[in-house]
């Protein structure tokens, strides 16, 4: 299928209005005026990588409006916006948010005409204009969001009711035990009415609906043409493991990091994924009966052993590699593959992510989509975009690092590629990163 159609036919699958086509534009080879990669880079084979936008804050997000224009959420700055000459390259950049506390979600309506925004505690709209490229009529939209260690949270709207969002927040600690309780309003994505909500705003921890909890982190999920959502979850750190009175230290390569398929929005609620009990294998060297993706306890006892979280809690549909703090996701125009960025690990030595990996994905006979590798999979993925040497990348605090420090990902509906984001605080980073 040609671009125009994939987008009509996801549309129409989707059961929203068609947008304007967005016209095709040509992949650059470099940009006037764009420094060079900050970072040292390895392109896999297939792939090229080019720098389109240097300079910046700390990129979280990159979502685009009906026009074609790129939004971008600088944490630290607010919400920028950004237009393409006919080169492909970035000809005019403005900021359309100025706020400092906006640090990662970003999320428009399918029609373009609201834009959602969040800091730690809050989620804000406005109207916009994506002509203009102008915004108005901010309004809190739900607040009391936790403050904690995990302080991003994802937004995305619902295209098949787009006055539905799906807010996240993670858990405030590496194992945060309250958050089992969903009233907490921690490890946990929860639905929100934009057509019902209080002139003050939902409270995240009272109101809303819940979509799915026991998620620890799930920072940044997406959907697939049918609209089911797929999530990536950072896991837990310098976990041990105690059975028979024998603890042993099993976080250098575990638990995994997880995708999820989180269900469709129109119809799941209150899916439990396992956080803060049940953790998944990544080596399963370090377990007896448990493969790649099972799920496991840190202490198995008489009432509650890994057979206990297996049968309980969904389990993710493929796993990553211990620590390599995935960010976001993103399907290409087909969802033949989706991509995720790595932020990479600090408690691990050697150091791992600092990446972008490809899932490829398949369609099955009932028409969902799936990642081709089997749930117990290692190699479920492959890396088209990675610091040279990741093994050597440092992660001091969230954002310092020699390496880029991946953040955002999203399939470009003019045709380029993939574009991603870093949010290294020495310089925010957009590349494109296109197959050959
Ligand atoms: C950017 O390029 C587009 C396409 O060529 C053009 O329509 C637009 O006027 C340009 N904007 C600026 C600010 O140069
Ligand atoms: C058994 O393990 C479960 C899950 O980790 C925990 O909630 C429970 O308190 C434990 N029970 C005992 C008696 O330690």
């Amino acid at each position: 299928m040609h671009l125009l159609e994939t987008l009509v036919a996801a549309a129409a699958l989707l059961g929203v209005g068609v947008e304007a086509a967005i016209p095709k534009l040509p992949l650059p080879k470099s940009c006037t005026g764009v420094s060079a990669f900050r970072n040292a880079n390895t392109v896999a084979s297939g792939w090229s990588a080019v720098k389109i936008a240097g300079g910046l804050k700390q990129v979280r997000h990159v979502i685009w409006d009906s026009e074609g224009h790129m939004l971008v959420s600088q944490a630290t700055r607010g919400i920028s916006v950004h237009t393409f000459g006919a080169d492909g390259c970035i000809n005019s950049t403005s900021l359309l948010i100025s706020g400092a506390q906006l640090n990662h979600g970003l999320a428009l309506t399918p029609d373009s005409k609201t834009l959602y925004a969040s800091s730690e505690t809050t989620a804000f709209s406005w109207s916009y204009d994506p002509v203009a490229m102008k915004v108005s009529n901010q309004k809190t939209v739900v607040k009391g969001m936790s403050t904690g260690v995990h302080s991003t949270r994802a937004i995305q709207v619902v295209a098949k009711n787009p006055n539905l969002i799906l807010l996240q927040v993670g858990s405030n600690a590496n194992l945060d035990m309250a958050a089992a309780n969903k009233a907490t309003g921690r490890a946990i994505i929860k639905i929100f009415d934009m057509s019902k909500a209080p002139s003050a705003g939902y409270n995240y921890n009272s109101d809303g609906e819940v979509f799915g909890y026991g998620l620890r982190n799930e920072i940044g999920f997406v959907a697939d043409p049918n609209g089911v959502f797929w999530g990536v979850e950072n896991s837990g750190d310098d976990f041990t493991r105690t059975e028979n009175g024998n603890r042993r230290d099993i976080h250098k390569d575990n638990p995994a990091e997880k995708l999820n398929n989180l269900g469709d929005p129109m119809t799941v609620r209150d899916a439990w994924y396992g956080y803060p009990t049940c953790f998944s294998v990544w080596d399963p060297s370090s377990f007896s009966g448990l493969k790649t993706g099972s799920h496991f306890v840190l202490a198995p006892n008489s009432s509650y052993n890994d057979a206990t979280c297996n049968g309980k809690a969904i389990a993710p549909r493929l796993t990553f590699q211990a620590h390599s703090a995935p960010i976001w996701n993103t399907f290409d125009d087909d969802a033949k593959n989706m991509y995720v960025t790595f932020h990479g690990s600090w408690d691990r030595q050697p150091a791992t992510g600092f990446k972008v990996v490809q899932i490829p994905f398949t369609r099955l006979a009932d028409g969902s989509y799936d990642p081709v590798a089997p749930a117990d999979s290692m190699t479920g993925y492959k890396d088209i975009f990675s610091a040279t040497n990741p093994a050597s990348c440092t992660a001091n605090g969230l954002t310092q690092s020699n390496c880029f420090r991946l953040t955002a990902a999203s399939w470009d509906p003019a045709g380029r590629g993939l574009f991603v984001g870093s949010d290294n605080s020495a310089e925010g980073e957009i590349y494109i990163l296109s197959p050959k």
